[in-house]
């Protein structure tokens, strides 16, 4: 398994021989205190110097794995109400027939959304359209906060991010489920993924994922400096940040999806809250109602990267119960809890 890194951050070209993580078929680049896959780290400097953040932009950031799936439905599906009402009989809302992750596009796969209007950072507002007529850019991230553009960081405009997260014993897990999916896909013609050795088409062993995960080795991660990074932003910026939990959705989704909506001034009205506004988009962005959905079950994503239907597994808390040892569970937690002493942040 074990491959060529690079580190490359500004300062320095030297190589690293640690391994192939993360995705799992592509090298990984460590830059700017993160690892990533080369086409990331090109579309970190486009985002870097290129976008310019307005007042009404949305940003939704998460480490992969932790709920981004979720919070982009939730997200487009708030702000998108009035345009797109939630089950209504005359109008089919665009979450059942396009993936979350094709109507809130994703700034670091940009290489594989040529088209995409909203990633077109020589665009100002007034020419930035989609066929859905969002009122506002809903744009999502696996960026760490530190490698944000100054724009969207910087009190300048009103721009809001959002950071769901999820424990790291569930993330890993749902991490390494979803490296395995894609090790072992079938190659084609049309992946975007480089040819393979028969090495890197065979499943990870979740003993050789794990060390990676604690050494900080995994897509976009280190996972602790990731959430540690929102996770302070939003203790000094709370009303640019607002960081939420895949268990607190999981465990109390109305008053977090009424906390979520006010965040980013689509508050709801008591008429709607009485109408069972709320209720219904639940309901909409359900783990089974999404993962049942043509759409979510067929078809590919990131130009034949990932099957649609990988995105939804399992979708609860606690499936790390099924796979990690004892010995495991204790180092993820002990590893945890240092690195976020401090902090004000458990799991
Ligand atoms: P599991 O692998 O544990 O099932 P991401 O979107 O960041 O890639 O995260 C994927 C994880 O979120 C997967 O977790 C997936 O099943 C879960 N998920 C997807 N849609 C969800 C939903 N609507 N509600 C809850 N969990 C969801």
């Amino acid at each position: 398994m074990a491959t060529t890194v690079a580190t490359d951050d500004e300062n320095s070209s030297e190589f690293m021989s640690v391994g192939r993580f993360g995705l799992g078929v592509s090298v990984l680049y460590q830059y700017q205190g993160f690892w990533a896959f080369a086409e990331a780290l090109e579309n970190v400097k486009d985002f870097q110097q290129n976008f310019k953040a307005l007042d009404t932009d949305i940003i939704l950031a998460s480490v992969p794995k932790s709920g981004t799936v979720w919070l982009k439905a939730l997200a487009f599906a708030i702000v998108n109400r009035y345009g797109h009402p939630i089950f209504s009989s005359s109008h089919h809302h665009p979450l059942l027939t396009i993936t979350p992750h094709d109507l809130v596009p994703f700034v670091d796969f940009k290489h594989v959304y040529p088209s995409c209007s909203v990633l077109d950072f020589t665009k100002n507002s007034s020419q930035h359209t989609d066929h859905y007529d969002s009122p506002c850019r809903l744009i999502a991230t696996h960026f760490p906060y530190p490698s944000l553009p100054a724009s969207i960081k910087d009190n300048t405009t009103n721009c809001k991010i959002v950071y769901i997260c999820r424990n790291p014993l569930d993330t890993f897990i749902s991490l390494w489920h979803f490296i395995n999916k894609i090790r072992t896909m079938p190659e084609s013609n049309e992946s975007t993924i480089p040819p393979r050795n028969k090495k890197e088409s065979t499943p990870l062993l979740i003993e050789d994922a794990f060390e990676f995960f604690c050494d900080g080795v995994s897509e976009f991660g280190p996972y602790w400096d990731h959430v540690l990074g929102y996770w302070k932003a939003s203790l000094e910026k709370p009303h640019k940040v607002l960081f939420l939990k895949y268990e607190d959705l999981k465990k109390e989704p109305e008053p977090q999806l009424k906390n979520l909506a006010e965040f980013l001034g689509y508050g709801f009205s008591e008429e709607e809250e009485s109408q069972g506004v709320i209720k219904d988009i639940l309901s909409l962005c359900s783990f089974q109602h999404l993962k049942n959905l043509d759409v979510n079950k067929n078809g590919m994503a990131f130009s034949n990267f990932v099957a649609n239907k990988d995105f939804f597994r399992k979708g609860e808390v606690g499936d790390w119960k099924n796979y990690l040892t004892p010995v495991m569970v204790e180092r993820l937690a002990h590893l945890t809890e240092d690195k976020f002493r401090g902090s004000g942040l458990a799991f």
